[in-house]
């Protein structure tokens, strides 16, 4: 145990208000709440904080879609992540909102501070505009025709072709509100001159040692190298958000007031709890530990500091930033069924595997986690219900009938040293090597059910049993030296456990009649006690459970994030109901709202596109292009044909698509790209980046065969 009691104030990021919580967003909540409750548990200061991020235009369209308010909108995405959040046994010390008076008073404080220290400026910027939806157009909610390459319904920032430009540059470009042709309006912009501040991020990355090396690396190549661009802090009205006192009519765009809403959430709970803020963000005797994605990196290290700094606030302690799930080892995805929610995990698993697994995945660095269910599966057979829940039904069996002894017996210094261990594994929680502390643990586990194997206890109450009961006051003293020994050597492996299986702690207190409330009762045996019976711990993955998840998730055919509104919990009906209703497969509407239908052709005009089966012999990633894969098509016999399709991000293994039949477009003029010519087009449905399906033909077509 330390011995100096450390105030810590912990954060994840702030879920977006506007989908639902999914097993991506748990990696970063589970481990950031292991951290806590492994800190909590040494005895130190700690909380942890967190808010849903609430403002932007996307809160607003997806308000107006279900006819309520933001704020109503908001307050139903609250509910359901926080419910979700807690099935998962995710315990934040305070939950807020970024759209509260709390964070809207740090807002005003600290853009006062900047404001001062003379890094805002103004500048006029063209901006498309919705006369009819009455808003600017964020990137997103323009399409058009890309000015590079002439390929229709691309977004208002970059086309399939890899061509990356701004909304103004689309051709013909119609906004996807209204679907009516935005105007071009100018507006005035607050800008944070960032760069005045280089001096002192390139100090801070450099030498705060609150990054990870391979951070720190990044920074230093892509960012600190160059000048630092201006960072546009402000939007024009309507938007939903906190309105600029001294600047009427303009907004904070979303991410400048959102990691400001970690100190409103902190102050709403210093509010209950009658502490004073400063204590948690303005002492130096306080360490504050952000957890975040890779993702949002550039946040989090550079203008969030900045903007601390300038406000006279303590700058991060540590920005623990973590990779991203993948499942299977691809990218989640709908249609494979591995974009799970948390609520679609709950119907159908426990909690504790997910904890336990993605702990075992868990490391200081950067590297994407893999959930393999068949690893999982093995795991936590192997490790949870095999080795440590064996150990306590095993043990107690024994425990129950003699009790614990009154001084702790010979055990050939097992105790000893996996008490000697607890250092050991509080620096990797410590350092958020989670799957080092479990090696660690796991060998105790070992350790002890070997231990109990050797000592064989079952033949000695057969000796019990021949003398009736305890007749025999040596065997039963030597068998309530096994069960003492093998009960404290569980309880051990418990406390060390407790961080990451609170529900398997529970249940051990019930079992032992004693709570843990400290590392340190992993040092000191438990003796003189009576034991509870075992009741059921844990059971074995059941195999049928990820694959009716895995089911349910293919059917839920969900919104995947940010871009669309959640299904609120009251919408979503159990799958059973779900079956015998008429919108059985509840298809949203939104993709023909996203790209209305086009005019009638006649049966001709199809024709005049000649649609080919065709099988795809090479895959292979463009190195320099950003989004496009170059794919070798084969329409059978010696005939091939070469092309480039912009869906690397939704294919990001292309060797996986080679043998696969696709729908092609063989009659297509060809186009001569930078990288090559393309001659012709896979078919694909979706809006682009990840969200690309490609059209496969069903079992029995033939390469060469046309589509009519
Ligand atoms: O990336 C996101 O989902 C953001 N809502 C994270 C915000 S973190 C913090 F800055 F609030
Ligand atoms: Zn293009």
């Amino acid at each position: 145990m330390t011995a100096k009691k450390r105030n810590i104030l912990v954060t994840s990021a702030l879920p977006y208000a506007n989908g639902d919580i999914h097993i991506g967003h748990l990696v970063e909540y589970l481990q950031t709440d292991i951290w806590v409750r492994f800190q909590k548990l040494r005895g130190h200061n700690c909380r942890y904080f967190c808010a849903d991020d609430t403002h932007g235009t996307a809160i607003t369209i997806s308000a107006r879609k279900k006819g309520i308010t933001e704020e109503e909108f908001i307050a139903g995405v609250s509910r359901s992540h926080q419910a979700d959040f807690a099935a998962f046994g995710i315990e934040f010390d305070n939950y807020g909102s970024t759209n509260s008076p709390e964070t809207r008073r740090f807002c005003e404080e600290i853009w006062s501070a900047i404001r001062k220290a003379g890094l805002v400026e103004e500048r006029e910027i063209k901006q498309l505009y919705d006369p009819v939806a009455q808003t600017f157009l964020a990137d997103r909610f323009v399409k058009g025709t890309c000015p590079k390459c002439g390929r229709t319904g691309q977004y208002g920032d970059s086309c399939d072709c890899g061509a990356v430009y701004s909304p103004t540059d689309l051709i013909d470009p119609v906004s996807t509100l209204s679907n009516t042709t935005p105007e071009l309006r100018s507006a005035t912009h607050l800008f944070v001159e960032i760069e005045r501040c280089h001096e002192f991020l390139e100090d801070w990355v450099a030498n705060s040692g609150a990054l990870q090396p391979e951070v720190v690396n990044y920074l230093k190549g892509q960012f600190l190298s160059d000048a630092l661009w201006p960072w546009d802090v402000s939007r024009p009205a309507p938007y939903f958000g906190f309105e600029i006192p001294d600047s009427p009519g303009n907004y904070w765009y979303v991410w400048f007031d959102a990691p400001i809403g970690y100190m409103g959430s902190t102050l709403q709970w210093c509010r209950k709890s009658g502490e004073d803020v400063n204590f948690w963000w303005k002492n130096p005797e306080t360490e504050i530990h952000h957890f975040i994605g890779k993702d949002i990196c550039y946040f989090h290290t550079l203008f969030w500091p900045a903007m601390l700094k300038s406000a006279g606030y303590t700058l991060p302690t540590k920005v623990h930033i973590h990779g991203f799930l993948t499942v299977n080892g691809e990218k989640m995805s709908k249609s494979r069924g591995t974009f799970i929610l948390a609520r679609t995990y709950l119907n159908h698993l426990n909690p504790s595997y997910l904890r336990y697994f993605f702990a075992t995945k868990t490391s200081p660095r950067v590297d994407d986690l893999d959930l393999n269910f068949e690893e999982m599966e093995a795991r936590i057979n192997a490790d949870l219900v095999g080795n440590i829940v064996n150990l306590a039904s095993r043990s107690a069996k024994f425990a129950s009938v003699t009790g614990l002894g009154d001084t702790y017996p010979e055990d050939g210094g097992l105790f000893r040293k996996a008490a000697d261990l607890s250092e050991e594994i509080a620096a990797a929680y410590e350092e958020r090597d989670y799957g080092k502390a479990l090696r660690y643990i796991l060998e105790c586990g070992y350790r002890a059910n070997k231990f109990f194997e050797d000592a064989a206890p079952w033949t000695i109450r057969k000796e019990l049993e021949a003398a009736g009961g305890d007749a025999n006051p040596d065997a039963f003293r030597r068998l309530q030296d096994v069960a003492t020994v093998s009960v404290n050597l569980f309880r051990q492996i418990i406390v060390y456990l407790t961080p990451i299986l609170p529900d398997l702690t529970r249940q051990s207190e019930e079992l032992l009649g004693c709570r843990i409330t400290s590392w340190s009762d992993a040092s000191e045996p438990l003796l003189g006690k009576k034991i509870g019976t075992y009741k059921h711990m844990m059971t074995r993955v059941p195999k049928e459970g990820i694959e009716a998840m895995i089911e349910e998730t293919k059917n839920l055919n969900t919104p995947s994030g940010a871009e669309q509104p959640p299904a609120s919990s009251e919408e979503a009906a159990p799958a059973s109901e779900a079956a015998v209703s008429d919108d059985q497969w509840k298809d949203s509407g939104q993709p023909l709202l996203d790209e209305p239908m086009s005019e009638t052709i006649t049966i001709d005009d199809f024709l005049k596109v000649d649609l080919r089966v065709g099988r795809i012999v090479e895959a292979e990633q463009v190195a320099e292009a950003r989004k496009l894969l170059k794919l070798k098509i084969s329409l059978g016999g010696s005939e091939t044909r070469q092309v480039f399709a912009g869906i690397k991000a939704a294919y990001p293994e292309p060797e996986k698509l080679i043998g696969r039949l696709v729908v092609f477009v063989a009659n297509l003029q060809p186009r001569k790209m930078k990288f090559g010519l393309s001659e012709g087009m896979v078919v694909a449905s979706g809006p682009g980046g990840p969200d690309v399906f490609l059209t496969f033909p069903d079992e029995g077509a033939k390469p060469g065969m046309r589509l009519h």
